[in-house]
């Protein structure tokens, strides 16, 4: 497959799954510091409170990412490491320690790919509202302009937002995820509306404080793909994607459009207006000139799809996956479609350059006998997502990089550690490391550009 020359090739992680040091050098608690010690949270009852101890060992860790020909990094920062409180006093030992993050990834060749927010928002900004506070955009602002201050003359690529969807959808909608909150239509709506704005205020931050800055977005969702190639299941398919449906106990929680239109576009969709305007803030039409700036890329989170056809009604008719469909460890089917048809419907939409900020593979990754991790599963989702990746790149869509989930076996949120995203497995007893087969299959793809593919 051909990918463009300067192709982001990388792999990502976020703070709260990997760090550890809960409770170190002053950081403050974080809402998933809280959530995971309250019973019935977590699957297996773990929690990040040692994690893979990134904190401790994130020089080793870099290193066997250089090893390994990583070139790109995307980590996340722990808002509660830098502002214990959410605001007011900054703690220097935590901005310390991603100054010396970022030098130490520079010093290894890794241009690092900054996420300003992955899911663990102080608790003190929770007890405060958290996302129901009309206050989080000036919050987040602040935050960030201490992060571009310290950061920004040697961290030039930043993403604000990770995931905005599973944010309010499983924190606020559902109560799977951190806060644990089941809020109704209205709460929702509210929620999702302070999120983006908080984005937009991040964005005019970065611009301000970080000359030459490169900054996007990373929202999510299952591709809807076309069952067939015909002209008729593609429309059905886009249609599906980016409709908005009215859902009164959700509201519009894992919504694409809803999420991305105000961000990319300046406009919420009319259809889902419908039922939801009557949620949004006063003066919500004012927002959108700030929640709507321009940006670098667009990035996405993929992982999966979902089959869509224009049914005998005229209407998509969703199209169920047969028995035996493979999946993952956490049962999320596999549809490589997803690379091919997501990055083209987004780029048709939103007319901005694509990055893949994550995608990848969870298995039941073992030790085997050889002291080795073959895992042929995950080398053969990759190859697959990739070429479908490499086909949208092919068919003309500007897509800049593609970013593993990852790098590292970590803490996967309410489902603890029993299952394994990472490239390179880790015993949590010892904190060994080892490469999986799936880490050197990477490493061929990354130093042919994807020729081998
Ligand atoms: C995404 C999250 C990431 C990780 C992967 C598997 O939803 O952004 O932190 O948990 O899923």
């Amino acid at each position: 497959m051909q990918f463009p020359r300067d192709f982001l090739w990388g792999t990502a992680t976020s703070s709260y799954q990997i760090e550890g040091a809960a409770n170190e050098d002053g950081k403050g608690k974080s809402i998933w510091d809280v959530f995971t010690h309250a019973p019935g949270t977590v699957k297996d009852r773990s929690n990040g409170d040692v994690a893979i101890d990134h904190y401790h060992r994130f020089r080793e860790d870099i290193r066997l990412m250089a090893k390994m020909g990583i070139r790109n990094y995307r980590f996340s920062i722990s808002w509660g490491r830098i502002l214990p409180d959410g605001t007011g006093t900054v703690n220097e030992k935590g901005l310390a320690f991603y100054s010396e993050l970022v030098d130490c990834l520079l010093e290894n060749g890794i241009r690092p790919f900054c996420t300003l927010y992955h899911w663990d928002l102080p608790y003190a900004l929770h007890l405060r509202g958290g996302w129901l506070s009309p206050d989080m955009p000036e919050w987040f602002a602040n935050y960030t302009t201490i992060v571009a201050d310290a950061l920004g003359d040697r961290v030039k690529d930043f993403i604000t937002i990770n995931e905005p969807q599973c944010i309010i959808g499983s924190g606020y909608a559902l109560g799977v995820h951190a806060p644990g909150l089941k809020c109704c239509a209205a709460d929702i709506v509210r929620a999702a509306h302070h999120l983006m704005l908080a984005h937009g205020r991040a964005v005019q931050v970065l611009r301000a404080h970080v000359p030459g800055v490169r900054v996007g977005y990373a929202p999510c969702g299952d591709p809807c793909v076309p069952y067939t190639n015909s002209p008729e299941d593609i429309a059905a398919a886009r249609e599906e994607y980016f409709t908005v449906h009215i859902d009164e106990k959700v509201g519009p929680a894992w919504n694409i459009a809803w999420f991305s239109d105000p961000v990319m576009l300046g406009q919420y969709p009319a259809d889902g207006l419908v039922g939801y305007e009557q949620y949004l803030p006063d003066g919500w039409q004012e927002d959108l000139k700030t929640i709507h700036q321009p940006l670098d890329f667009y990035g996405q989170n993929i992982y999966q799809g979902q089959w869509w056809r224009r049914g005998a009604d005229g209407k998509p008719e969703h199209v169920r996956y047969p028995a035996g469909h493979p999946h993952n460890a956490l049962e999320w089917p596999i549809n490589e479609g997803g690379l091919y048809w997501g990055p083209r419907f987004l780029y048709e939409r939103y007319h901005t350059p694509i990055l893949i900020t994550e995608n990848g593979m969870d298995a039941h990754d073992a030790v085997s006998l050889d002291g080795k991790v073959h895992d042929p599963n995950r080398q053969d989702y990759m190859h697959r997502y990739l070429r479908a990746l490499g086909q949208a790149v092919a068919d003309g869509v500007p897509v800049l990089g593609y970013f593993y989930w990852s790098f590292f076996d970590n803490f996967e949120w309410a489902h603890g550690y029993q299952e394994r995203f990472g490239l390179v497995y880790v015993n949590y007893q010892t904190q060994e490391r080892i490469l999986k087969d799936s880490a050197y299959w990477y490493q061929q793809v990354m130093a042919t550009n994807g020729e081998n593919l």
